[in-house]
This record gives C-alpha cells, structure tokens and sequence, in this order.
C-alpha cells in the first residue's frame, strides 16, 4: 500500500559543526520519503535554531532540549535520527519511544552490554520500530554477499576476516579544535574507543555477512598514541560453531588507510571479498575456476539486489547510497507499523544488532584484561 504522505522526522544532535547528521538528512531525502520538521540539533540553543533556520524549519520546532521536544512532538514527528555522541543514544531513544515516536539510531548502541539490555526493553514495551545504522550492511554488493553465503555457494565457512581501518587518530586529535574527535576521546561520552567506532561496523558486517556469531573469541585492546583515554586499536580472534575461525582487526591509527573496511569470507569451495572504498565490486573467487568480479551492475545479480541501485551502473554509488537505502527500507517498516500491517523480512539492523555489538565490546574488553584469555561468548 502506498503510504500517503511523507514520514514526519526530527533529528537529535546534527547540528551546525557536526558530521553524520547531514548524511542522514542527505539519505532521507534520497527517495522523498522524510520530511525535516523539527530538530534538538545541539546542546546550544543558538546553534540549534541557526542549524533550524538553515534548514527552514519552523523555528518554534528548533529546541533547546530533546526532552522538551520528545514531550512537545509526540503528535507532531513519526520518527526521530538520533546522530548525538554515544553516551546520548540510550536516554534520547528512551525519551522518544516512551513518546511512542519510531527511532533511527546511530551506532555504536550506546555505552555498554548493561544499558544495551535497559534499552531492548524500553524498545519492546514501546511496540515502535528501532533501526541502527549500521549502513554498510545496506550496500548492494553486501547484499549479494550475504545470499550467496546463506545459498551455499561458498560451501561450508571456513574463515570470516574482516578489518576496519582508518588513521585520522594518529595523533592526539582529541586534544585539539577536532569537534569529532574531543568527545570520541571521552571514556564517558564515547564509552569505548576504536572498538566501539569503527569496530562495532566491522563485527556488525561479518555478522551480516556470514550469518553467524562466534562462539568465543580472545581479544586485545590498545592505545597505541600516548597520552589517549581509550582504545585506538583492537585485534580479536573468532571461534564459530562449526569450527570455522575468524579475525577482526579495527584500527584508527594505521597510517595511509582512510576508511579501509575489508571483509573477506573463506568457504570450503569458495571465498569472496569486499572493499568498502571500492563498493560497486565484489570478488568471488572458486576453488576450481577463475576469479571474478561482480559489479553492482550485473545482470546475474538477483533483482532484489540489482534494483537497489539508484543510478546506472557504471556510475558509482556508494556511502550516501547506503545511508539511504536503510532510510528507505526503514520508511517501508515504519509505515507498516503506522498502519498496524505485518512486516516481515527486514534486513534492517535493530535492537537486538545493537545488543549483540555492545555484548561483543564488554566480551572484548574483558578478554584483553585477561590478557587475552578466550571468553565465552555464547553466554555473553
Ligand atoms: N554510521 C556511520 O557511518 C557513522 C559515522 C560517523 C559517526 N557515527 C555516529 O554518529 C554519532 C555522531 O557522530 P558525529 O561524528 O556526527 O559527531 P559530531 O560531534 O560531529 O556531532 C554530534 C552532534 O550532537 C550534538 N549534541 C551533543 N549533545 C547534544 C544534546 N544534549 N542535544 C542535542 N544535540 C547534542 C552536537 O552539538 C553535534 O551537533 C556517533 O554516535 C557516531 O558513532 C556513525
């Protein structure tokens, strides 16, 4: 059923200065399915209705708390982006779905395994939709991945290796006018560091990917730049249940990389591999036969994937597109809530995504304090 109007959003945090609010407001516009109508944009007032007024909001819709705009726009907004530091996430979320308003998260979750359990059932009680962008999971070519892992036709997994690594923390960022960085390097405004950044999209996307959890892993954390509050880089080794190993390694100080988020998946017959800085290719590559790529374009993609595509192929898509199919995919679920229709199907990542990825930080910090000891994470 065609929905009949745009979904009314508000935004948390995204004010003027910041990073990712803008890019959620890009992907919401993407298909023409949000319209902006409010926002608690920063914790500064002035910078919220400037924020507002470059945006053409009403301003009596620009507040100067999101409590105050939770409580004033129950009727007035269907969805909230919550785009604010970490330690933000759970008491906004609450706030919102209490206010039975639909929320669209930012990832990591929130601070930790505890506050991620807190928050599932505040999500449960509401009966609203809960999204987290974990947007890599949203490209086409992951897509593809994912189906061809679930059909076999790598085999039987054998090795999951995944790696984000970047490098703009190589130096104490935190300590200079890097907007980005200063909270991120606040144990109690980020939570965890590297792990918890970067780390959370990579265990997410092998998860995704393989469809599985491990089983146990062992871990080591690091702080690489002197004079750094939290992690800057993390190594973890994955055991599966069906014997299958794997390893992920998240880093923001490996000079040169900028945002190298590689996943690569061994089966009994076949691996594959995926870059995200060159997202419109996917590498398969049999036992017994040539290598060979798979552009987002192909005509032996499943329909599904190859009409995710917003522009032909040939012409790259990639971050902002991805951004904007989990908006788009998320309208379609929250409309079927609105109208009391069942969804089924979603490849969304939600709440019980969240729960697990900050279960892996607490396993992954705990491991590294046992210097490595395997921790179960079954039980996690
Ligand atoms: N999915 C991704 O690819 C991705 C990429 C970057 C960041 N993120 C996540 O997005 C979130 C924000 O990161 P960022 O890099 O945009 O940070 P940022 O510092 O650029 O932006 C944070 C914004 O939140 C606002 N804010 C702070 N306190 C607030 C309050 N009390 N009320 C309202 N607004 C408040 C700040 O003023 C700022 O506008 C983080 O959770 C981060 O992990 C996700």
């Amino acid at each position: 059923m065609k929905p009949q109007r745009r979904l009314r959003l508000g935004m948390v945090g995204g004010g003027e200065g910041a990073f990712i609010g803008a890019v959620h407001r890009l992907a919401a516009r993407m298909d023409d399915r949000y319209e902006l109508v409010a926002g608690a944009f920063s914790s500064s007032l002035e910078n919220c209705q400037r924020t507002g007024a470059a945006l053409w909001l009403d301003p009596a819709r620009c507040y100067a708390s999101y409590q105050k705009m939770a409580a004033q726009e129950a009727d007035g907004i269907d969805v909230v982006a919550i785009v604010t530091p970490n330690f933000l996430h759970a008491p906004v979320a609450t706030a919102f779905l209490q206010a039975g308003i639909h929320v669209i998260c930012d990832k990591p979750l929130c601070l930790n395994a505890q506050q991620a359990s807190q928050l599932a059932a505040v999500v449960k009680q509401s009966q609203c939709q809960f999204i987290l962008t974990h947007n890599y999971s949203a490209y086409p070519l992951i897509r593809e991945a994912r189906q061809r892992v679930l059909s076999g036709e790598l085999g039987e997994i054998r090795f999951v290796e995944v790696e984000y690594l970047q490098d703009w923390m190589s130096e104490l960022v935190e300590q200079t006018d890097n907007k980005q960085a200063s909270w991120r390097g606040e144990p109690a405004k980020a939570g965890a560091g590297c792990i918890g950044d970067v780390g959370t999209h990579a265990w997410q996307l092998a998860s995704f990917v393989s469809g599985m959890l491990p089983q146990s892993l062992s871990a080591e954390l690091a702080t690489v730049v002197a004079g750094r509050a939290l992690d800057d880089d993390v190594r973890v080794t994955l055991r599966y249940a069906n014997g299958a190993r794997g390893r992920l390694w998240a880093s923001q100080v490996a000079s040169g990389h900028e945002n190298s988020l590689r996943l690569r998946i061994y089966g009994s017959e076949a691996s594959l591999e995926f870059q995200q800085e060159n997202p419109n290719q996917l590498w398969i590559r049999p036992r017994n036969a040539p290598a060979y790529c798979l552009t987002r374009g192909s005509g032996v993609l499943s329909d599904e994937v190859r009409t995710m595509g917003r522009v032909p192929a040939g012409h790259p898509e990639g971050y902002l597109e991805g951004f904007g199919q989990i908006y788009r995919e998320a309208a379609d679920q929250i409309w079927a809530a609105i109208d009391g229709q069942p969804f089924s199907g979603s490849l969304l990542p939600g709440i019980d995504d969240g729960v697990a990825g900050m279960k892996f930080i607490d396993a992954v910090r705990h491991s590294s304090m046992a210097d490595g000891k395997w921790v179960d994470f079954s039980a996690a």
